[in-house]
Protein backbone atom coordinates (compact mmCIF):
# COMPACT_ATOMS: atom_id res chain seq x y z
CA UNK A 1 0.00 0.00 0.00
CA UNK A 2 0.99 3.42 -1.02
CA UNK A 3 2.25 5.57 2.22
CA UNK A 4 2.40 8.77 0.87
CA UNK A 5 -0.87 10.79 -1.26
CA UNK A 6 -0.19 13.89 -3.23
CA UNK A 7 -2.24 15.89 -1.26
CA UNK A 8 -2.11 19.70 -0.45
CA UNK A 9 0.62 21.10 2.36
CA UNK A 10 -0.72 21.78 5.70
CA UNK A 11 -3.27 19.28 5.35
CA UNK A 12 -4.43 17.94 8.82
CA UNK A 13 -4.50 14.52 10.13
CA UNK A 14 -6.76 13.11 12.91
CA UNK A 15 -8.92 10.52 14.35
CA UNK A 16 -12.55 10.56 15.20
CA UNK A 17 -14.80 8.99 18.20
CA UNK A 18 -18.00 10.27 20.01
CA UNK A 19 -19.01 10.15 23.01
CA UNK A 20 -21.78 7.18 24.06
CA UNK A 21 -19.67 5.05 21.84
CA UNK A 22 -16.46 5.02 24.00
CA UNK A 23 -16.72 7.30 27.23
CA UNK A 24 -19.10 4.97 29.64
CA UNK A 25 -19.67 5.97 33.12
CA UNK A 26 -23.11 6.78 32.52
CA UNK A 27 -24.06 7.45 36.01
CA UNK A 28 -20.67 9.14 37.02
CA UNK A 29 -19.97 12.83 38.23
CA UNK A 30 -24.03 14.15 37.80
CA UNK A 31 -24.11 12.97 33.80
CA UNK A 32 -27.78 12.28 33.55
CA UNK A 33 -29.63 9.60 31.05
CA UNK A 34 -29.40 10.44 27.39
CA UNK A 35 -31.66 8.94 24.57
CA UNK A 36 -29.24 5.88 24.13
CA UNK A 37 -29.47 4.43 28.01
CA UNK A 38 -32.88 4.14 27.40
CA UNK A 39 -33.07 2.57 24.27
CA UNK A 40 -30.53 0.37 25.07
CA UNK A 41 -32.43 -1.39 27.74
CA UNK A 42 -35.29 -1.59 25.31
CA UNK A 43 -35.45 -5.17 24.79
CA UNK A 44 -34.59 -6.38 21.33
CA UNK A 45 -33.16 -2.68 20.47
CA UNK A 46 -29.62 -3.37 20.37
CA UNK A 47 -28.18 -6.57 19.04
CA UNK A 48 -27.19 -8.92 22.09
CA UNK A 49 -28.54 -6.18 24.42
CA UNK A 50 -25.43 -4.49 24.48
CA UNK A 51 -25.22 -1.00 26.09
CA UNK A 52 -22.95 2.14 26.19
CA UNK A 53 -22.66 1.59 29.62
CA UNK A 54 -18.83 0.81 29.85
CA UNK A 55 -17.94 1.15 26.20
CA UNK A 56 -14.39 1.68 25.97
CA UNK A 57 -14.32 2.99 29.30
CA UNK A 58 -12.52 6.42 27.85
CA UNK A 59 -14.37 8.45 30.79
CA UNK A 60 -11.38 6.34 33.16
CA UNK A 61 -8.77 5.94 30.52
CA UNK A 62 -8.38 9.47 28.30
CA UNK A 63 -4.92 9.32 29.34
CA UNK A 64 -4.11 6.23 27.72
CA UNK A 65 -6.10 7.06 24.70
CA UNK A 66 -4.42 10.44 24.30
CA UNK A 67 -0.89 8.65 24.46
CA UNK A 68 -2.25 6.33 21.52
CA UNK A 69 -3.35 9.60 19.37
CA UNK A 70 -0.19 11.38 20.68
CA UNK A 71 2.12 8.10 19.23
CA UNK A 72 0.19 8.45 15.90
CA UNK A 73 1.42 11.58 15.95
CA UNK A 74 -1.91 13.55 15.56
CA UNK A 75 -2.86 16.89 14.13
CA UNK A 76 -6.46 16.50 15.51
CA UNK A 77 -8.80 14.73 17.33
CA UNK A 78 -12.41 14.91 16.54
CA UNK A 79 -14.63 14.00 19.81
CA UNK A 80 -18.01 14.65 21.07
CA UNK A 81 -19.08 16.61 24.36
CA UNK A 82 -22.24 14.26 25.76
CA UNK A 83 -25.02 16.96 26.31
CA UNK A 84 -26.07 15.49 29.60
CA UNK A 85 -22.47 15.22 31.28
CA UNK A 86 -22.51 18.94 30.72
CA UNK A 87 -26.22 19.83 31.23
CA UNK A 88 -28.06 16.28 32.77
CA UNK A 89 -31.47 17.39 32.33
CA UNK A 90 -30.52 19.12 28.98
CA UNK A 91 -31.47 22.73 30.54
CA UNK A 92 -30.00 24.72 33.30
CA UNK A 93 -26.39 25.49 34.85
CA UNK A 94 -23.80 23.45 33.80
CA UNK A 95 -22.73 20.22 35.60
CA UNK A 96 -19.33 21.36 36.76
CA UNK A 97 -18.03 18.18 37.26
CA UNK A 98 -19.10 17.38 33.48
CA UNK A 99 -17.37 20.40 32.04
CA UNK A 100 -14.45 19.64 33.92
CA UNK A 101 -13.66 16.29 32.55
CA UNK A 102 -13.94 18.13 28.74
CA UNK A 103 -11.73 20.90 30.13
CA UNK A 104 -9.17 18.09 31.14
CA UNK A 105 -9.92 16.57 28.14
CA UNK A 106 -8.63 19.40 26.09
CA UNK A 107 -5.41 20.01 27.87
CA UNK A 108 -4.17 16.93 27.96
CA UNK A 109 -4.82 17.29 23.84
CA UNK A 110 -3.22 20.28 23.50
CA UNK A 111 -0.33 19.16 26.04
CA UNK A 112 0.17 16.34 23.22
CA UNK A 113 0.21 18.60 20.44
CA UNK A 114 -3.27 17.64 19.35
CA UNK A 115 -5.77 20.27 18.36
CA UNK A 116 -9.55 19.44 19.85
CA UNK A 117 -12.18 19.54 17.39
CA UNK A 118 -15.59 19.00 19.43
CA UNK A 119 -18.85 17.66 18.06
CA UNK A 120 -21.95 19.36 20.33
CA UNK A 121 -23.91 16.27 19.34
CA UNK A 122 -23.69 12.70 18.46
CA UNK A 123 -26.92 11.44 19.13
CA UNK A 124 -27.33 11.76 22.79
CA UNK A 125 -29.75 13.70 23.59
CA UNK A 126 -31.06 14.36 27.36
CA UNK A 127 -33.84 11.71 28.50
CA UNK A 128 -35.71 14.93 29.61
CA UNK A 129 -35.30 16.78 26.59
CA UNK A 130 -36.45 13.50 24.67
CA UNK A 131 -39.48 13.43 27.28
CA UNK A 132 -40.68 16.95 26.18
CA UNK A 133 -40.44 15.59 22.72
CA UNK A 134 -36.86 15.77 21.27
CA UNK A 135 -36.00 17.14 18.47
CA UNK A 136 -39.75 16.74 17.29
CA UNK A 137 -40.06 20.00 19.74
CA UNK A 138 -39.03 23.36 18.37
CA UNK A 139 -38.24 24.04 21.93
CA UNK A 140 -34.66 21.89 21.86
CA UNK A 141 -33.74 23.67 19.43
CA UNK A 142 -33.14 26.97 21.37
CA UNK A 143 -32.16 24.46 25.02
CA UNK A 144 -28.93 23.37 22.33
CA UNK A 145 -28.47 27.24 21.93
CA UNK A 146 -27.77 27.48 25.72
CA UNK A 147 -25.56 24.47 26.16
CA UNK A 148 -23.52 25.38 23.17
CA UNK A 149 -22.74 28.57 24.99
CA UNK A 150 -21.92 26.85 28.01
CA UNK A 151 -19.96 24.74 26.34
CA UNK A 152 -18.05 27.30 24.15
CA UNK A 153 -17.89 30.08 26.69
CA UNK A 154 -15.74 27.12 28.90
CA UNK A 155 -13.65 25.85 26.27
CA UNK A 156 -13.44 28.26 23.47
CA UNK A 157 -10.08 30.00 24.70
CA UNK A 158 -8.57 26.74 23.81
CA UNK A 159 -10.95 25.17 21.00
CA UNK A 160 -10.92 27.32 17.75
CA UNK A 161 -13.28 25.31 15.80
CA UNK A 162 -16.75 23.38 16.33
CA UNK A 163 -18.81 21.18 14.82
CA UNK A 164 -22.52 21.54 15.94
CA UNK A 165 -24.63 18.46 14.42
CA UNK A 166 -23.21 14.94 13.59
CA UNK A 167 -25.04 13.49 10.85
CA UNK A 168 -28.54 15.35 11.18
CA UNK A 169 -29.33 12.59 7.91
CA UNK A 170 -28.83 9.52 10.14
CA UNK A 171 -30.41 10.46 13.76
CA UNK A 172 -33.59 11.92 11.86
CA UNK A 173 -34.10 8.47 9.59
CA UNK A 174 -32.72 6.13 11.93
CA UNK A 175 -34.06 7.73 15.30
CA UNK A 176 -37.47 8.99 14.18
CA UNK A 177 -38.40 7.98 11.15
CA UNK A 178 -37.30 4.01 11.08
CA UNK A 179 -36.83 3.71 14.87
CA UNK A 180 -33.85 1.70 14.78
CA UNK A 181 -31.74 4.11 17.02
CA UNK A 182 -32.46 6.37 19.78
CA UNK A 183 -35.05 7.51 20.61
CA UNK A 184 -36.50 4.64 18.48
CA UNK A 185 -39.34 6.28 17.20
CA UNK A 186 -40.92 4.98 13.63
CA UNK A 187 -42.61 8.05 11.79
CA UNK A 188 -41.72 7.57 8.59
CA UNK A 189 -41.62 10.97 6.82
CA UNK A 190 -43.85 12.63 9.89
CA UNK A 191 -40.56 12.77 11.21
CA UNK A 192 -38.98 15.68 8.92
CA UNK A 193 -39.90 18.34 11.61
CA UNK A 194 -36.94 16.68 13.56
CA UNK A 195 -34.58 17.45 10.80
CA UNK A 196 -35.76 20.81 10.78
CA UNK A 197 -35.60 21.70 14.26
CA UNK A 198 -31.46 20.00 13.98
CA UNK A 199 -30.54 22.43 11.52
CA UNK A 200 -32.74 25.29 13.40
CA UNK A 201 -30.42 24.19 16.46
CA UNK A 202 -27.04 24.02 14.51
CA UNK A 203 -28.05 28.13 12.90
CA UNK A 204 -28.64 29.56 16.56
CA UNK A 205 -25.23 27.82 17.84
CA UNK A 206 -23.25 28.83 14.44
CA UNK A 207 -24.42 32.76 15.18
CA UNK A 208 -23.21 32.76 18.68
CA UNK A 209 -20.25 30.28 18.16
CA UNK A 210 -19.33 32.99 15.54
CA UNK A 211 -20.14 35.94 18.25
CA UNK A 212 -17.28 34.34 20.12
CA UNK A 213 -14.79 34.08 17.15
CA UNK A 214 -14.92 30.45 16.95
CA UNK A 215 -14.99 28.87 13.73
CA UNK A 216 -18.17 26.64 12.78
CA UNK A 217 -18.30 22.78 11.00
CA UNK A 218 -21.35 20.93 10.31
CA UNK A 219 -20.77 17.12 9.51
CA UNK A 220 -22.95 15.18 7.15
CA UNK A 221 -23.25 11.89 6.13
CA UNK A 222 -23.02 12.28 2.17
CA UNK A 223 -23.53 9.91 -0.48
CA UNK A 224 -23.28 9.81 -4.18
CA UNK A 225 -26.72 8.49 -5.57
CA UNK A 226 -27.23 6.34 -8.29
CA UNK A 227 -30.10 5.07 -10.41
CA UNK A 228 -29.63 0.56 -10.54
CA UNK A 229 -30.77 1.19 -14.05
CA UNK A 230 -31.23 4.49 -16.65
CA UNK A 231 -35.19 3.93 -16.63
CA UNK A 232 -36.98 6.48 -15.64
CA UNK A 233 -38.48 5.37 -12.28
CA UNK A 234 -35.41 4.20 -11.20
CA UNK A 235 -33.89 8.00 -11.86
CA UNK A 236 -36.90 9.58 -10.42
CA UNK A 237 -36.56 7.10 -7.13
CA UNK A 238 -32.47 8.02 -7.03
CA UNK A 239 -33.48 11.62 -7.10
CA UNK A 240 -36.03 11.47 -4.11
CA UNK A 241 -33.26 9.60 -1.94
CA UNK A 242 -30.76 12.03 -2.83
CA UNK A 243 -33.52 15.02 -2.04
CA UNK A 244 -33.76 12.98 1.76
CA UNK A 245 -30.25 11.93 1.93
CA UNK A 246 -28.04 14.94 0.83
CA UNK A 247 -29.54 18.04 -0.81
CA UNK A 248 -32.44 18.20 2.06
CA UNK A 249 -29.61 18.57 5.10
CA UNK A 250 -26.95 20.28 3.06
CA UNK A 251 -29.47 23.07 0.71
CA UNK A 252 -30.72 24.79 3.78
CA UNK A 253 -27.21 25.47 5.08
CA UNK A 254 -25.59 26.53 2.29
CA UNK A 255 -28.19 28.11 0.00
CA UNK A 256 -30.73 28.99 2.52
CA UNK A 257 -33.48 27.06 0.79
CA UNK A 258 -34.96 23.55 1.18
CA UNK A 259 -34.85 21.71 -1.94
CA UNK A 260 -38.52 20.64 -3.41
CA UNK A 261 -39.77 17.61 -1.76
CA UNK A 262 -42.63 17.12 -3.59
CA UNK A 263 -40.57 13.57 -4.84
CA UNK A 264 -40.91 12.83 -1.28
CA UNK A 265 -44.53 13.62 -0.92
CA UNK A 266 -43.62 15.54 1.92
CA UNK A 267 -44.60 19.89 2.16
CA UNK A 268 -42.23 22.20 1.77
CA UNK A 269 -42.82 23.77 5.20
CA UNK A 270 -42.49 20.40 6.21
CA UNK A 271 -45.35 19.78 7.88
CA UNK A 272 -45.94 23.37 9.26
CA UNK A 273 -42.28 23.12 11.08
CA UNK A 274 -40.48 25.92 9.06
CA UNK A 275 -41.55 29.13 10.43
CA UNK A 276 -40.45 32.37 9.10
CA UNK A 277 -37.01 33.61 9.46
CA UNK A 278 -36.01 30.20 10.08
CA UNK A 279 -33.84 29.75 7.00
CA UNK A 280 -32.24 32.84 7.72
CA UNK A 281 -31.27 31.73 10.97
CA UNK A 282 -30.04 28.39 9.35
CA UNK A 283 -28.28 29.80 6.49
CA UNK A 284 -26.75 33.63 7.79
CA UNK A 285 -24.67 32.62 10.08
CA UNK A 286 -22.56 30.51 7.23
CA UNK A 287 -20.29 27.43 7.52
CA UNK A 288 -16.23 27.49 7.94
CA UNK A 289 -16.40 24.53 7.15
CA UNK A 290 -18.62 21.09 5.73
CA UNK A 291 -17.74 18.08 7.47
CA UNK A 292 -18.27 15.20 5.27
CA UNK A 293 -18.90 11.63 6.08
CA UNK A 294 -18.43 9.14 4.00
CA UNK A 295 -18.72 5.56 3.97
CA UNK A 296 -20.49 4.45 0.50
CA UNK A 297 -22.40 5.87 -2.19
CA UNK A 298 -25.79 4.34 -2.61
CA UNK A 299 -28.29 2.66 -5.54
CA UNK A 300 -31.62 3.08 -5.77
CA UNK A 301 -33.93 1.81 -7.46
CA UNK A 302 -37.84 2.31 -8.08
CA UNK A 303 -39.95 1.35 -4.97
CA UNK A 304 -41.53 -1.97 -4.96
CA UNK A 305 -43.87 -0.84 -2.46
CA UNK A 306 -45.98 2.25 -3.78
CA UNK A 307 -45.75 3.85 0.14
CA UNK A 308 -42.50 4.47 -0.40
CA UNK A 309 -40.41 7.01 -3.00
CA UNK A 310 -37.79 4.25 -3.46
CA UNK A 311 -35.78 0.88 -2.59
CA UNK A 312 -32.13 1.07 -2.00
CA UNK A 313 -30.25 -1.67 -3.50
CA UNK A 314 -27.02 -3.91 -3.34
CA UNK A 315 -23.95 -2.64 -5.56
CA UNK A 316 -22.94 -6.16 -6.59
CA UNK A 317 -19.56 -6.98 -7.54
CA UNK A 318 -17.21 -4.95 -5.37
CA UNK A 319 -15.94 -5.75 -2.06
CA UNK A 320 -18.40 -5.17 1.34
CA UNK A 321 -17.30 -4.28 4.55
CA UNK A 322 -18.20 -6.81 7.50
CA UNK A 323 -20.85 -4.45 8.08
CA UNK A 324 -21.65 -5.56 4.39
CA UNK A 325 -21.70 -1.82 3.18
CA UNK A 326 -19.86 -1.53 -0.13
CA UNK A 327 -16.27 -0.32 -0.39
CA UNK A 328 -16.19 2.04 -4.08
CA UNK A 329 -13.06 3.97 -3.15
CA UNK A 330 -13.87 6.28 -6.08
CA UNK A 331 -17.10 7.31 -4.79
CA UNK A 332 -15.19 9.74 -2.87
CA UNK A 333 -14.36 11.79 -5.71
CA UNK A 334 -17.57 11.69 -7.41
CA UNK A 335 -19.17 12.99 -4.20
CA UNK A 336 -16.78 15.38 -3.70
CA UNK A 337 -16.51 17.19 -7.54
CA UNK A 338 -20.47 16.42 -7.70
CA UNK A 339 -20.57 19.09 -4.01
CA UNK A 340 -18.69 21.54 -6.01
CA UNK A 341 -21.27 21.29 -8.93
CA UNK A 342 -23.82 21.57 -6.98
CA UNK A 343 -23.10 24.43 -4.61
CA UNK A 344 -20.34 26.43 -6.41
CA UNK A 345 -18.74 29.07 -4.72
CA UNK A 346 -21.52 28.49 -1.90
CA UNK A 347 -19.15 25.82 -0.91
CA UNK A 348 -16.93 25.96 2.03
CA UNK A 349 -13.54 24.06 2.50
CA UNK A 350 -13.83 20.76 3.03
CA UNK A 351 -13.09 18.43 5.89
CA UNK A 352 -13.41 14.45 5.85
CA UNK A 353 -14.89 13.86 9.34
CA UNK A 354 -15.59 10.33 9.41
CA UNK A 355 -13.97 7.92 7.02
CA UNK A 356 -12.99 4.15 7.51
CA UNK A 357 -14.33 0.61 7.90
CA UNK A 358 -15.32 -2.19 10.28
CA UNK A 359 -13.13 -5.58 9.63
CA UNK A 360 -13.18 -9.03 11.76
CA UNK A 361 -11.61 -8.75 14.92
CA UNK A 362 -8.01 -9.79 14.23
CA UNK A 363 -5.35 -7.46 15.14
CA UNK A 364 -3.75 -7.72 10.98
CA UNK A 365 -6.44 -5.29 9.61
CA UNK A 366 -5.33 -5.50 5.70
CA UNK A 367 -9.03 -4.67 4.31
CA UNK A 368 -8.71 -1.49 6.76
CA UNK A 369 -5.35 -0.58 5.25
CA UNK A 370 -6.79 -0.84 1.41
CA UNK A 371 -9.77 1.12 2.71
CA UNK A 372 -7.87 3.91 3.98
CA UNK A 373 -5.64 3.61 1.56
CA UNK A 374 -7.70 3.76 -1.65
CA UNK A 375 -10.16 6.63 -0.08
CA UNK A 376 -7.03 8.72 0.44
CA UNK A 377 -6.21 8.14 -3.10
CA UNK A 378 -9.75 9.47 -4.11
CA UNK A 379 -9.38 11.93 -2.28
CA UNK A 380 -6.36 13.13 -3.45
CA UNK A 381 -7.97 12.82 -6.70
CA UNK A 382 -10.50 15.14 -5.92
CA UNK A 383 -7.94 17.57 -4.40
CA UNK A 384 -5.71 17.58 -7.80
CA UNK A 385 -9.06 19.12 -9.50
CA UNK A 386 -8.98 22.14 -7.52
CA UNK A 387 -11.67 21.05 -4.46
CA UNK A 388 -10.30 22.16 -1.11
CA UNK A 389 -10.09 19.53 1.08
CA UNK A 390 -8.48 20.33 4.55
CA UNK A 391 -8.46 17.26 6.66
CA UNK A 392 -8.85 13.90 7.35
CA UNK A 393 -10.54 12.02 10.21
CA UNK A 394 -10.41 8.40 10.09
CA UNK A 395 -13.28 6.77 11.63
CA UNK A 396 -12.14 6.03 14.66
CA UNK A 397 -9.50 5.62 16.99
CA UNK A 398 -10.70 2.12 19.06
CA UNK A 399 -13.19 0.03 18.26
CA UNK A 400 -16.13 0.82 20.30
CA UNK A 401 -20.19 1.12 20.64
CA UNK A 402 -21.69 0.88 17.44
CA UNK A 403 -25.02 2.02 17.95
CA UNK A 404 -27.74 -0.63 17.26
CA UNK A 405 -24.87 -3.69 16.24
CA UNK A 406 -23.25 -3.03 19.58
CA UNK A 407 -19.99 -4.46 19.97
CA UNK A 408 -20.28 -6.37 16.83
CA UNK A 409 -18.89 -4.23 14.22
CA UNK A 410 -15.20 -2.75 15.16
CA UNK A 411 -14.26 0.31 13.64
CA UNK A 412 -10.91 0.57 15.54
CA UNK A 413 -7.55 1.48 14.24
CA UNK A 414 -6.30 0.23 18.25
CA UNK A 415 -8.75 -3.17 19.16
CA UNK A 416 -10.50 -3.40 22.03
CA UNK A 417 -11.26 -6.52 24.55
CA UNK A 418 -13.93 -5.01 26.07
CA UNK A 419 -13.60 -7.84 28.80
CA UNK A 420 -10.31 -6.03 30.11
CA UNK A 421 -10.43 -2.96 28.51
CA UNK A 422 -7.36 -3.59 26.82
CA UNK A 423 -6.01 -1.54 23.90
CA UNK A 424 -3.71 -3.41 21.24
CA UNK A 425 -2.99 -1.04 17.99
CA UNK A 426 -3.87 -2.87 14.93
CA UNK A 427 -1.97 -2.90 11.74
CA UNK A 428 -3.51 -0.18 10.45
CA UNK A 429 -2.26 1.92 13.09
CA UNK A 430 1.05 1.79 12.48
CA UNK A 431 0.59 1.91 8.91
CA UNK A 432 -1.65 5.61 9.11
CA UNK A 433 1.29 6.42 11.95
CA UNK A 434 4.27 6.02 8.89
CA UNK A 435 1.53 7.70 6.36
CA UNK A 436 1.30 10.74 8.88
CA UNK A 437 5.12 11.33 9.02
CA UNK A 438 5.41 10.66 5.43
CA UNK A 439 3.14 13.86 4.97
CA UNK A 440 4.89 15.79 6.93
CA UNK A 441 8.29 15.64 4.70
CA UNK A 442 8.36 18.81 3.07
CA UNK A 443 6.86 17.99 -0.63
CA UNK A 444 5.46 19.75 -3.72
CA UNK A 445 1.67 20.41 -2.76
C1 LIG B 1 -21.50 7.81 12.72
C2 LIG B 1 -20.66 7.04 13.72
C3 LIG B 1 -20.72 5.56 13.39
C4 LIG B 1 -20.14 5.35 12.02
C5 LIG B 1 -20.09 3.91 11.55
C6 LIG B 1 -21.35 7.34 11.30
O1 LIG B 1 -22.59 7.33 10.67
O2 LIG B 1 -21.30 9.19 12.86
O3 LIG B 1 -21.14 7.31 15.01
O4 LIG B 1 -20.10 4.77 14.34
O5 LIG B 1 -20.90 6.07 11.07
O6 LIG B 1 -21.39 3.39 11.48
Amino acid sequence: MPDRFDLPAGFRWGVATAAYQIEGAVDEDGRGPSVWDTFCARPGAVRDGHTGAVACDHYHRWPEDIALMKDLGLDGYRFSLAWPRVQPTGTGPANPAGLAFYDRLVDALLAAGITPLPTLFHWDLPQALEDRGGWLNRDTAHRFADYAALAADRLGDRVPAWITLNEPFVHTVFGYALGIHAPGRALMFEALPAAHHQLLAHGLAATLLHDRGLDVLLSNNLTPVHPATPTPADLAAAHAYDTLHNRLFTDPVLLGRYPDLTPLGVPDDIYGAVHPGDLDLIHTPGLDGLGVNFYNPTRVAAPTDPALPFDLVDIPDVPHTTFGWPVVPEALTTLLLHLRDTYGTALPPLTITENGCSTPEPLDDPARITYLATHLDALATATTQGIDVRGYYTWSLLDNFEWAEGYHQRFGLVHVDFETQRRTPRASYAWYRRLIVAHRAPHAR
